[in-house]
């Protein structure tokens, strides 16, 4: 038992971490954004370099002892260079959030000129911070918004282009949280070029699948890429900001000073173990199988009488527009949730719900594929899902899925020995 101490000092903390990693061990975990990260990140985040105060950057520091987060924080640079071929990365962002708001600010100067942002639309799966009216992305900054189109649900690019045309945005940001397809981050390029502004991709749920080529890169085509750490990626809870050099210096003093004070080290020397595993072939074979998966999940849930939006997925994730079975996404979310099966509701394009009780619900592959379930489970899966969803009321039905669930789960330990 890893936690001895902690027991004795505060047995409450011990006790919800204990229940919240039985609660892991014993569901089927399929929020697209989480994932199980590894027992060597989670080691690293755990070690004494959370004592360190490093302020500044490697060999440029405002405290002094910096000699071996010193270490740390270099090696993390040089592997997520190495990782994702990027001429400049800083390690250092609390989260994706803190990575897109130190991004625009680096690109802009401060926000000092009235400057624009162009994102996807939240209600068709981009991010907060790409210009919604409730973030600081959206209130700093004017915003405007392109979204997918309503016969496929695919990123239409001429139509951003004239939006782009239109707006004359200083930034265009790429990428989503809720898109189940592949991103062209070159069309991306291209527009913001012709419009004379500068590209930011976010690439937080898909940077696993980009780091690994199973999907399209952004890097060659962004001034800035930001990125989580722990989706796809598998690592710490954390964000990175990968940028090309000419703008190194003002992506740096947007980070610290700018926007943080003193790093978080022991999440920067488990985004370095992230790393080091991200480049390996196990990881590779990893980002296959989560995509292999997804497609698996979603082809079980159509034999099975349940249509992912748009008809299927390319990516790790897939939205279900559950009214079409007589849900609504908070009840599906619920439902599931009874089963030991974690989901959350989240709008589908052109929704017609408000955003607290929309109609779909998005789920991924990440967590069950890290913990090495493979396509013959993803078809169970998707039939225990639709059996449920398709029959709410059946509390036989409720139970024998539920046990299913827990059989599933048990077959694959997740954290053995902690
Ligand atoms: C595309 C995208 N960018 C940024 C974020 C924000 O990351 P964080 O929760 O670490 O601030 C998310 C989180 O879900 C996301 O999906």
């Amino acid at each position: 038992m890893l936690w001895k101490e902690l027991e004795r000092i505060d047995p409450e903390i011990a006790s919800a971490a204990k229940k919240e990693l039985a609660r892991q061990r014993d569901g089927l975990e399929l929020i697209p954004s989480e994932n199980f990260t590894y027992r060597a990140v989670l080691e690293a985040a755990s070690t004494v370099f959370t004592n360190k105060y490093a302020e500044g950057y490697p060999g440029k520091r405002y405290y002094g002892g910096c000699e071996f987060v010193d270490v740390v924080e270099s090696l993390a640079i040089e592997r997520a260079k190495k990782l994702f071929g990027a001429e400049h990365v800083n390690v250092q962002p609390n989260s994706g959030s803190h990575a897109n708001m130190e991004a625009y600010m680096a690109l802009t100067d401060w926000l000092k000129k009235g400057d624009k942002i162009l994102g996807m639309n939240i209600f068709h799966g981009g991010h907060l911070t790409h210009g919604h009216s409730v973030s600081f992305s959206g209130k700093l900054m004017k915003a405007s918004s392109y979204g997918v189109s309503k016969d496929d649900f695919h990123l239409d690019y001429d139509e951003i282009r004239k939006i782009a045309e239109r707006e004359k945005p200083t930034i265009i940001v790429s990428g989503a949280s809720a898109y189940p397809w592949e991103i062209d981050f070159k069309a991306f390029r291209e527009i913001a070029d012709a419009v004379g502004a500068f590209h930011v991709a976010d690439i937080a749920h898909i940077a696993g699948l980009v780091a690994t080529k199973n999907h399209k890169d952004s890097v060659p085509y962004t001034d800035i890429t930001t990125t989580t750490t722990h989706k796809t990626l598998r690592g710490p809870r954390g964000a990175i900001i990968l940028s090309k050099k000419e703008h190194s210096e003002a992506v740096d003093k947007a980070v610290f000073p700018g926007c943080q004070g003193g790093p978080l080290e022991h999440i920067i020397a488990a985004k370095a173990v992230c790393f080091k595993i991200a480049m390996t072939g196990e990881f590779s074979q990893y980002q296959r199988q989560i995509v292999k998966n997804a497609k698996a999940l979603a082809s079980s849930l159509i034999e099975n009488g349940i249509e992912p939006v748009g008809g299927g997925t390319e990516n790790h994730l897939m939205l279900i527009d559950v009214t079409k079975i007589g849900l609504t996404g908070s009840q599906a979310e619920k439902l599931l949730g009874e089963v030991n099966i974690t989901v959350n509701k989240n709008v589908i394009p052109y929704d017609q719900r408000k955003p607290f009780d929309p109609s779909g619900i998005r789920i991924g592959t990440p967590a069950i594929t890290a913990r090495g379930m493979g396509e013959s489970e993803m078809k169970h899966i998707g039939s225990l899902i639709s059996r449920l969803l398709k029959d709410p009321a059946n509390t036989q039905a409720k139970i024998h899925v539920k046990n299913e669930v827990l059989e599933v789960s048990r077959e694959f330990p997740l954290y053995e020995g902690i």
